[in-house]
């Protein structure tokens, strides 16, 4: 009897448990806000977001990995370099043009979006809304394989404004195989394959709040459902799940492969040492993109700032460079320029803006950057983009 009831205990538990998981993934209510943000700091949202959001997804989206002091010096290794005021440029604010070209593409600005996974925890538009809101921007929307809509809806809303796809490569060929080709059919310009992560940085708020992504992964989704294919596909999985399926032992012959099946340029995202930059370019890579994850993975590597000119030293100009990781003022994006990259990504922030604001808050991220990148301009005297890229950035031993 006794036995009966603990068996019918523990049933109960387990049940509970189920359908608490089952009800977490269906109920999960993400942000439907909409609208202009008035932003004076781009790190005043992470507060308003953390009260806009479930704690899981909060945690997941905000965290980095171990102590988290790779992430706090990618911010704060700009503060290691300085631009020098420039007086009497006889030029003025409305003079100051940001506009740039990246693989062809002209930009209305410096700032691209840096592909990030499972945006549907931000807001129930996920990257449908980010897509317009880059478009609206007059940038480059970047498509996660890890996102919550597909390719294809992506695609539809982009209505010719340029967009990209990021590449976990999967164990699975067929799989690279089906996406690369959706991709490219989809009128993706470019793929971004990223290298940095064959295993997930040890991410401890995710442990802490054992945080399971609720909403499916469009692509993985669609790809189990037209091949039968009994992979996770987000839902209900950790984050360690997700990235056991992805492919860990790469090598500079990958890329090819990605060259091949897609037909577009890659981008080789994750670089952080001048001898794995000269890697990938030597294996056919048309960009590279300086990228410690945001200080997701490596908690005991450099900041991403300061390896830049020693990468851009290397590169010396034979293929463009893209710079991500700790870029929340429009002097960051003025110094990582003058630092050797061609073109600035953000991440979080602009998570925050689509939480905070759908399309038109992501958009509001990206002319915050702008409007701080015009004043440094004009401060700094650098009339346009090249400009600001012969810019020569101080350190304190030139200082002395
Ligand atoms: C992350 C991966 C999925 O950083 O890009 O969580």
């Amino acid at each position: 009897m006794k036995k009966v009831k603990a068996g019918l205990f523990t049933a109960t538990v387990l049940g509970l448990a189920m359908t608490l998981t089952t009800a977490y993934a269906a109920e999960y209510k993400a942000s439907i806000k909409e609208g202009p943000l008035k932003i004076v700091n781009l790190n005043d949202l992470e507060s308003q977001v953390k009260a806009n959001m479930d704690k899981g997804a909060f945690g997941y989206i905000r965290g980095g990995a171990e102590d988290e002091k790779n992430m706090r010096d990618n911010t704060a290794s700009f503060d290691r370099k300085y631009i020098m005021p420039r007086v009497m440029q006889g030029i003025e604010l409305k003079d100051i043009n940001i506009t740039t070209s990246f693989l062809g593409i002209p930009l209305d600005t410096p700032v691209i979006q840096a592909p990030m996974a499972a945006q549907g925890l931000a807001h129930r538009d996920g990257e449908i809304a980010t897509a317009k809101g880059m478009a609206k921007a007059g940038s480059i929307f970047t498509l996660s394989t890890y996102g919550n809509k597909t390719i294809e809806e992506v695609a539809a809303v982009s209505d010719g404004h340029p967009f990209f796809f990021q590449l976990y490569m999967s164990k699975n060929d067929a799989f690279n195989e089906f996406t690369l080709k959706r991709a490219k059919e989809s009128g993706a310009k470019a793929i971004i394959l990223t290298v940095d992560s064959p295993v997930g940085g040890w991410r401890e708020d995710d442990l802490r709040n054992n945080f399971q992504f609720p909403l499916g992964f469009a692509n993985l989704e669609l790809f189990a459902k037209q091949n039968n294919d009994g992979a996770k596909t987000g839902k209900g999985a950790g984050i360690s799940e997700i990235y056991a399926q992805a492919k860990q032992a790469f090598t500079p012959s990958d890329i090819q492969y990605v060259k091949k099946m897609s037909g577009l340029p890659v981008i080789v995202k994750g670089i952080q040492s001048p001898e794995d930059a000269d890697r990938v370019i030597e294996a056919g890579a048309d960009a590279i993109w300086v990228s410690n994850h945001g200080g997701r993975q490596l908690d005991s590597g450099p900041a991403s700032f300061d390896v830049l000119p020693a990468i851009a030293k290397t590169v010396n100009k034979r293929v463009p460079v893209v710079f991500d990781s700790g870029v929340r003022r429009g002097s960051h994006v003025f110094k990582a320029l003058a630092s050797g990259a061609d073109i600035v990504a953000v991440g979080r922030p602009v998570l925050y803006g689509l939480n905070l604001g759908g399309a038109q808050g992501v958009n509001s991220v990206i002319q915050q950057l702008n409007k701080e990148l015009r004043i440094n301009m004009m401060l700094g005297g650098a009339k346009d983009i090249n400009a600001v890229k012969q810019t020569r950035l101080y350190t304190d031993s030139d200082l002395q």
